[in-house]
């Protein structure tokens, strides 16, 4: 191995070699030939070492050039095969996000919709916004003093037991759940009020809400609250019972009604349960309602002093009502649904009704 034709023969021959590979393995396997330890050109570059020095000089730097040629092959043969190997792997699992399958559910005839929760939340909105309210949002994640704390629950209150708690373990210093009710909205609202000064408030929150409940025909563990918050001036009693009227026919229709029976929340007082007539024997008394002609939806009270002390508002200027009911209890309700937990089934035959 010495002349030159012969070092351009070798250039040709892996020059060819290249050439005809065309997947990650065979320009794995060429490469080791035409420039690895065993290849032709290796072993004329060892061979160099028993030459003398004048042809030494000559032949080794047409082998350095011969070398960088093939290098430089190799390379841009392998960028070639990378892209081929990768635009067939990405064809391949390529989805058509707009294929028409014909009888299938993301048919153009058949386009999705709100879920009916969504929509009942929606609706709801908008009979409140409707009378006056604005419509606020809060995070699902709480710390404890914005889900009990201050909404005047402590550690260790008895009343604790009224919510079945999912606790988290974020590694913070201060304990963090999933919100058991939209209440802890009002603090968030009241403190930015007061903050930023702009009192009064008449708002209602929708949202999501967690309780480590096993589900049945009235409760799930996820379901949906809307909460509302007014405070103001001279607001009284009778101010809460006509708003939950108001509402209550506005949105089940004028032969609903609303009846507040005295209940305890320790963030109101007084606090009230609120009922609406029983939707589906229009008050008679049916097995839905135990005979009784009424439903509860939420709960409502005055807001306590102590929630407002706790958010720095003054309690001889401000008065306030507060209230909390299920927003897919109202879809259970409107639409006679026998078993809530068709809500979170996703069974398509179910909400397509919807
Ligand atoms: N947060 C209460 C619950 O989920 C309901 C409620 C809201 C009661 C506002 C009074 C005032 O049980």
């Amino acid at each position: 191995m010495t002349a030159m034709s012969d070092i351009a023969g070798l250039v040709a021959d892996a020059r060819s070699a290249i050439e005809a590979a065309d997947t990650t393995e065979a320009i794995r396997h060429v490469a080791a030939t035409v420039s690895g330890k065993k290849s032709p050109l290796s072993e004329a570059s060892r061979a160099l070492g028993s030459m003398d020095p004048e042809s030494k000089k000559e032949l080794g730097r047409q082998l350095h050039e011969a070398r960088t040629t093939v290098e430089e092959l190799l390379e841009s043969k392998r960028t070639e095969i990378r892209f081929t190997e990768l635009s067939a792997e990405m064809a391949a699992s390529r989805l058509d996000l707009t294929e028409y399958v014909p009888g299938s559910v993301a048919g153009p005839d058949q386009r999705g919709h709100l879920h009916l929760v969504s929509q009942t939340r929606d609706a709801l909105e908008d009979v409140f916004i409707g009378m006056g309210f604005d419509v606020a949002e809060g995070p699902e994640i709480e710390t404890d003093w914005f889900n009990f704390g201050a909404l005047n629950i402590p550690p260790a209150h008895p009343a604790r037991g009224m919510w079945d708690t999912f606790y988290l373990d974020l590694g913070e210093p201060e304990t963090t759940l999933l919100r058991t009710h939209t209440s802890p909205v009002q603090i968030h609202l009241m403190e930015r009020a007061v903050l930023e000064g702009t009192l009064p408030i008449h708002s209602v929150m929708p949202g999501r809400c967690y309780r480590r409940d096993t589900p049945d025909a009235r409760h799930l563990a996820v379901f949906h609250q809307i909460e509302g918050l007014v405070v103001d001036r001279g607001i009284t009693f009778a101010d809460l019972a006509g708003t939950i009227e108001t509402f209550t026919s506005a949105y089940f229709g004028p032969d609903i009604h609303s009846r507040l029976r005295p209940a305890y929340f320790p963030f109101t007082e007084p606090s009230a349960e609120f009922e609406v007539t029983c939707a589906i024997c229009k008050g008679e008394g049916c097995r839905t309602c135990s005979q009784t002609g009424w439903i509860e939806l939420g709960g409502c009270g005055m807001v306590d002093p102590a929630v407002f002390a706790s958010v720095g508002i003054d309690s001889d200027e401000w008065t306030g009502f507060a209230f909390g009911f299920g927003i897919d209890r109202c879809a259970q309700m409107r639409h006679q649904i026998a078993d809530m937990r068709a809500l979170i089934e996703n069974d398509i035959r179910f909400l397509r009704q919807f």
